[in-house]
């Protein structure tokens, strides 16, 4: 297949239902390839690894969309985003990453441990409730959602009643991440950026006056001996991207993870008969069917990239799913198997931008696998599932299961006999 044609495929909704047909087609022409009119993509694992590490391909921040898209600029999903951490090139990048870090530490990551067990334990509580009676139900919507948004504000200090709401605010923004959107979404994405700026500097005020033992009152407090504290508005910004990284993505570890195993009955029985497995089938859910598909950079100046020379202003596509693909790096890439030796999949890039959230990403997944399969000995599919149409996050809308046959209460044995264990990002 063409090239061209197969990156037009990818953006289509079929590409989107499933990306790897197009993936392999591209791995054909090699690790990168030029797309001819100021495009370039990637799909090779070393090349792509290499590429975001390559200061001649800059994010696609304010000045990127100053130059392509200035009518947009002021639009406020885009330049939150633009402005946001994820977005910025250096030294801007390297100081606010600085200054994040030094609250969102390892230490308070790791001190999360307790509090993902609890999470996931009271929602696998009322999932087995909702399907006691051997009815199906959403896993998307009862766990894969809920865990990472209660850890992820539980880690900011969001309070409890206020988080059911995040859920289609951070949806309609995360539109604005995906590389076709239509104006309707972009309207939506504005008016979800601005309900979270606005819950957000409430929240600041409120932990600047009265600090708590929370991430959001840790940023508020966070000083750079040159620079001053973290502006306002970055505070803000970063904030509402911690929210949003923080959940979309770990929603789809979990639900393209389990419905990995729920196809794979054996994987499913060796992963319950030993939980200490879970991050190694982590790792492979990460590979083998990214949370995060692709990101992009451009290149103001030019660049080379590989030996293939991007024109000034190009455009590079990055797909870490391809990557994580590439049989040079893989052997039978197409194949689930979680006993690869050395599997460092890219699904949380590399370089500067490396996912602060990678340590906490695999808590959550170690976590909740161990816990809901040792609660759920009857565990199935339970109906059609549905994607969610996207393709830069790429997970399910529904995942719907039957958990019956298990006991309601808490505690279980699986609960003790399951240990998550966070890896170094
Ligand atoms: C399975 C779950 C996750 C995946 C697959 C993922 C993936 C990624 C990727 C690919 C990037 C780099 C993008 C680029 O280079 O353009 C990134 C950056 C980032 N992620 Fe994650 N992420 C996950 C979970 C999280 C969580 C739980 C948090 C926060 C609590 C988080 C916070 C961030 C932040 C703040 C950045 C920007 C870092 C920077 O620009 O320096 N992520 N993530």
């Amino acid at each position: 297949m063409d090239a061209v044609a197969a990156v037009e495929a990818l953006l289509s909704p079929e590409g989107r239902e499933d990306p790897f047909p197009y993936y392999a087609a591209l791995h054909a022409h090699g690790p990168v390839v030029d797309l001819g009119g100021g495009y370039t993509v990637v799909v090779g694992y070393d090349a792509l690894n290499r590429a975001l590490r390559n200061p001649a391909l800059r994010e696609e921040g304010p000045e990127w969309v100053q130059d392509r898209w200035a009518e947009w600029a002021g639009n406020p999903s885009v330049r939150l985003f633009s402005q946001s951490m994820l977005f910025s090139g250096d030294p801007g990048h390297a100081r606010v990453r600085r200054l994040v870090s030094r609250a969102f530490t390892p230490r308070r990551v790791a001190a999360l441990a307790p509090a993902v067990e609890r999470l996931a334990d009271g929602l696998l509580d009322r999932l087995a409730r909702l399907g006691a009676d051997g009815a199906p139900v959403d896993f998307m919507a009862e766990f894969a959602y809920a865990l990472p948004v209660a850890v992820i504000c539980e880690l900011l200090g969001v309070p409890e009643q206020d988080r059911l709401w995040f859920r289609p605010l951070v949806a309609d923004l995360a539109a604005q991440l995906e590389p076709v959107y239509s104006k309707e979404q972009l309207e939506a994405a504005d008016a979800a950026a601005l309900t979270l700026l606005e819950y957000f500097a409430d929240l600041a005020a409120q932990r600047r006056a009265e600090p708590r033992d929370d991430l959001v009152s840790a940023l508020v407090q966070v000083r750079d001996e040159d620079d001053g504290r973290l502006g306002d508005q970055e505070l803000l910004d970063n904030l509402v991207l911690l929210l949003a990284a923080g959940f979309e993505t770990t929603t789809n570890l979990l639900g393209n993870g389990l419905a990995l195993l729920l196809d794979r009955p054996a994987h499913l029985a060796a992963l319950r008969a030993d939980p200490s497995a879970a991050p190694a089938y982590v790792e492979e859910f990460l590979r083998y069917d990214s949370p995060v598909q692709l990101t992009a950079r451009w290149a103001p100046e030019g660049a080379v990239v590989e030996g293939v020379a991007v024109p000034p202003g190009g455009e590079v596509l990055l797909l870490l799913g391809a990557a994580n693909r590439d049989p040079v790096r893989f052997a039978r890439p197409e194949e689930f198997d979680p006993e690869r030796p050395g599997n460092q999949p890219l699904s949380f890039g590399g370089g500067p931008h490396f996912c602060l959230g990678a340590a906490l990403a695999r808590l959550e997944g170690g976590t909740a696998f161990g816990r809901l399969l040792g609660r759920f000995p009857r565990l199935e599919a339970a109906g059609v599932r549905t994607r969610r149409g996207r393709l830069t996050l790429r997970g399910y809308a529904t995942l719907p299961v039957s958990v019956a046959g298990t006991a309601t209460g808490t505690g279980t044995a699986a609960g003790d006999t399951c240990r998550p264990s966070v890896h170094g990002g």
